[in-house]
């Protein structure tokens, strides 16, 4: 089948987030299917643009209306091109290539609303009818909505899928947007309004054919008022699913990974050893191996539990462990956890900094990763942590509930440590359990390490599980 792909990022041209990730990897794994034709679309942004990393060439260009606007639209392709995953890049100099932002910009909504319809009339343009158009949060949301308002007749048989990554973000306009902006059929007002403003996620979702997000539990979760920033009510009444990401298993893998010097696999943990040597040398912590390196590598922002983290941190750090903390975001926290290294020298340590090298290295040498979400969409990094034999202490919510299963010691089933209620004590409760089955029994908490490693969380499964979606569309 023909599959259609919209997104605003994707590694390694573009990543801010864990949707860069997952456009890295589901579109080839899809085209690795027999039969599949994939192409991604994406925004030609100034760094890809004037960047000498990728090799791009022109395939042509032509306008578009944007309402009132007569808009440049020019498309690239990569020079090396895959047979049966192409990647193009819409190009405009005024959204995209002449400005350094990915996100953020004052005009976002204008911006996005004018690559979701440039990526359609890129694929008009490249004659490149879909069978799917799988757009992606909401900066591709406007895909979902022109196509079925403006493409309809070039592509009847199309059915269009809407994935959402993360709620919070929905693109949000002003009521006038809808005429000064996207220009779209008046009865399609309707569709664009929410809250008598314009809401570009809630058009995908009342449009598309089927609505998925990033796991199965966070499906359910969109259906309460706590967690769906306004959308339960959309939500509940429209077709939505939850497929569970998985991870490119063959760049995070402890076996080749060239940010660390030592290497390992579930069978031999030596390697691993070396790497915790190496990475309290690196952070400048007491050179130990009694006490469990606790570890979280992550945005410092209030809704991924750093704020626990702080509540917890006098408790924390009385234990026999040691804590890194690798990330930058809401200054706060940034302070907190600075003051927090400086007190506790030797025992915890805090690089304010994006580094995914670093990260890596963080994955390796750690014996317990903290994810405390409030709420995970599906969250990557426990996945990645597992891969690195790390076990996790997760907060049960979204994703994180999905791939976390608890710890039984009765039975030795489980893959990690959780907590049900978003509050501190039920977080360090969930730490003190797995530091003292590292303490006490420590052949147990390999072997929980290990059998952690040997999960598969590569995209194969998430892959076919969108495939028989897709057939299942196709069929109806
Ligand atoms: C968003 C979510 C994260 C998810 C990722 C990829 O960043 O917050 O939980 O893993 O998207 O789907």
């Amino acid at each position: 089948m023909r599959i259609a792909m919209i997104a605003s990022e994707a590694a390694p041209y573009v990543k801010t987030g864990g949707l860069g990730d997952v456009m890295q990897a589901l579109p080839g794994e899809l085209a690795k299917q027999r039969g599949n034709e994939v192409v991604l679309i994406l925004p030609l942004y100034k760094k890809l643009k004037e960047g000498k990393q990728f090799d791009l060439e022109p395939v042509g260009n032509f306008t578009m209306e944007l309402s009132w606007r007569e808009s440049y639209v020019g498309i690239f392709r990569l020079k090396s091109r895959r047979k049966k995953l192409q990647v193009y890049f819409i190009d405009n100099d005024y959204y995209f290539g002449a400005r350094s932002t990915v996100y953020g910009d004052f005009d976002d909504g204008e911006r996005f609303a004018y690559f979701s319809k440039a990526a359609l009339a890129a694929l008009y343009y490249l004659d490149f009818k879909p069978d799917v158009l799988h757009c992606h949060d909401w900066q591709a949301a406007m895909a979902v909505v022109y196509c079925k308002a403006l493409y309809h007749s070039w592509c009847p048989g199309a059915k269009t899928v809407f994935t959402i990554h993360n709620v919070e973000y929905q693109g949000w306009a002003n009521a006038d947007f809808f005429d000064n902006t996207l220009g779209l059929p008046d009865p399609f007002r309707s569709v664009m309004t929410f809250d008598g403003a314009v809401n570009m996620m809630k058009g995908a979702i009342v449009s598309a054919d089927m609505v998925t997000t990033v796991s199965r539990s966070y499906a359910q979760e969109l259906c309460y008022p706590y967690y769906a920033h306004k959308l339960d009510d959309i939500l509940r009444s429209n077709r939505l699913c939850g497929i569970v990401n998985g991870i490119d298993t063959t760049v995070y893998d402890p076996e080749t990974d060239p940010a660390l010097k030592h290497h390992y696999n579930a069978e031999d943990l030596e390697g691993k050893k070396a790497c915790k040597l190496a990475l309290q040398k690196e952070m400048g912590l007491d050179i130990r191996s009694d006490a469990p390196i606790l570890a979280m590598v992550t945005r410092l922002a209030g809704h991924k539990g750093i704020d626990l983290l702080c509540y917890i941190s006098q408790k924390l750090v009385q234990q026999n462990i040691q804590l890194v903390i690798v990330g930058t975001g809401e200054k706060q926290y940034e302070y907190a956890l600075s003051v927090l290294a400086k007190e506790n020298p030797g025992k915890v340590a805090v690089r304010l900094a994006f580094d995914p090298a670093l990260a890596s290295r963080v994955y390796a040498g750690a014996d317990l990763y903290l994810m405390p979400s409030k709420s995970e969409p599906c969250g990557l990094s426990q996945l990645i942590a597992m891969r690195y034999g790390t076990v996790p202490v997760v907060a049960a919510t979204g994703g994180l509930r999905d791939t976390v299963p608890p710890y039984n010691p009765e039975t030795g089933e489980g893959r990690g440590f959780t907590f049900q209620s978003y509050n501190g004590d039920d977080f360090f409760g969930a730490i003190e359990r797995a530091v003292k089955l590292y303490q006490e029994d420590r052949d147990a908490f390999t072997a929980l390490a290990q059998r952690d490693m040997k999960e598969d969380f590569s995209w194969k499964v998430p892959a076919g599980e969108y495939q028989q979606l897709y057939k299942e569309l196709l069929a109806e």
